[in-house]
C-alpha cells in the first residue's frame, strides 16, 4: 500500500498537471486506436514533430479498417518525414490484425506488429486507463532518480499520473539539464537532487539520445549484446530488432531478442 509520503507525491503530481500539463490532442481522447497511432509515432520522434502527423493520420485513417484498407505505398507517403518506416508497416499491420481479429486482450497486445511492452503499456494506461505506468527511457529516468524504490501507483489516477510522468521526463527531469529547482513539483522528497546525484542517475541510454545513432549502429550495438548472450527487449528499439529479425540475424522469444541459430 502507498504510505502518507506517496499519497502526498501522487497528490502533487495531479496538482501539477493540472495546471501546467501539456494539452496534447492524444490527451483528448481514450481510443485504442488513436492511443495507438501517437505512441508509435512518438517512439521515435519528438512530441512537436509528431503533432501534425498525429492530426493528419486520425482525420485520414480514424479507424483501423480506413488504414487496413488503404495500400501501403500510400501509408509509407504519408508517414514520410517522421523516420523509422517500418513503424508504418506496422501499424498498417496492426491495423489488418485488428480488423481481422479484433483488439487483443490487454495482455497479449504484443502480439499486434510493432507494440512491445512499453507501446501496450502506454495503451492499457492511456486509453483503457489501467494502473500501469508506461516506462519509456524518459520516465526510466525520473524513476531512477526519483523513486529508485519503485512508482506505487495511482489508483483510479492512473491515466493522468502516467501522462504527467511524461512531461516531467520530457522537460523538468531532462537527462543532461535537469531543472530541480525550476518548479520541479516532486522536487520535495527528490533523493537525487538531495544527495546531488541528478546527472549521475541518468541511464546511459538516455545520456547518449534515444535515437541519435544510425540503424547500422544500433543493430550493431544489439548484436554485440546478443554474442555477448544478453537477451535484450524487442521494445528497448523496436526498429532494430525488427531489422535484425528480417535479416535473420537474431530471432524473437517473447518480447526479447535472442541469438539467432
Ligand atoms: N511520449 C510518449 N507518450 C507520450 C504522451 N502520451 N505524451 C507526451 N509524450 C509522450
Amino acid at each position: 500500500m502507498p504510505g502518507p509520503s506517496a499519497d502526498n507525491d501522487l497528490a502533487q503530481l495531479l496538482e501539477w498537471f493540472s495546471e501546467e500539463g501539456a494539452d496534447l490532442p492524444w490527451r483528448r481522447t481514450r481510443n485504442r486506436w488513436r492511443v495507438l497511432i501517437s505512441e508509435v509515432m512518438l517512439q521515435a520522434t519528438p512530441v512537436e514533430r509528431v503533432l501534425p502527423y498525429y492530426t493528419a493520420w486520425i482525420g485520414r485513417w480514424p479507424t483501423p479498417a480506413d488504414l487496413a484498407d488503404e495500400p501501403l505505398g500510400e501509408v509509407l507517403a504519408a508517414w514520410q518525414g517522421l523516420g523509422y518506416p517500418r513503424r508504418a508497416r506496422n501499424l498498417h499491420a496492426a491495423a489488418g490484425a485488428i480488423v481481422a481479429e479484433g483488439w487483443p486482450k490487454a495482455a497479449r497486445l504484443t502480439d499486434l506488429p510493432g507494440v512491445g511492452p512499453y507501446t501496450a503499456a502506454a495503451l492499457r494506461c492511456f486509453a483503457d486507463e489501467e494502473d500501469i505506468l508506461p516506462v519509456d527511457t524518459n520516465v526510466a529516468r525520473v524513476l531512477a532518480r526519483r523513486f529508485p524504490d519503485g512508482w506505487p501507483g495511482a489508483g483510479d489516477d492512473a491515466w493522468a499520473a502516467g501522462q504527467a510522468f511524461m512531461d516531467l521526463g520530457r522537460l523538468w527531469c531532462r537527462a543532461r539539464a535537469p531543472r530541480c529547482d525550476e518548479g520541479c513539483p516532486l522536487r520535495d522528497g527528490c533523493p537525487a537532487a538531495d544527495a546531488g546525484t541528478v546527472i549521475d542517475l541518468t541511464p546511459a541510454r538516455a545520456r547518449q539520445g534515444r535515437f541519435e545513432g544510425s540503424l547500422r549502429q544500433r543493430r550493431g550495438h544489439l548484436l554485440r549484446e546478443l554474442a555477448g548472450g544478453a537477451e535484450p527487449e524487442i521494445s528497448r528499439d523496436p526498429d532494430a530488432a525488427a531489422s535484425l529479425l528480417e535479416d535473420g540475424l537474431a530471432q524473437r522469444r517473447g518480447d526479447h531478442l535472442v541469438r539467432a541459430s
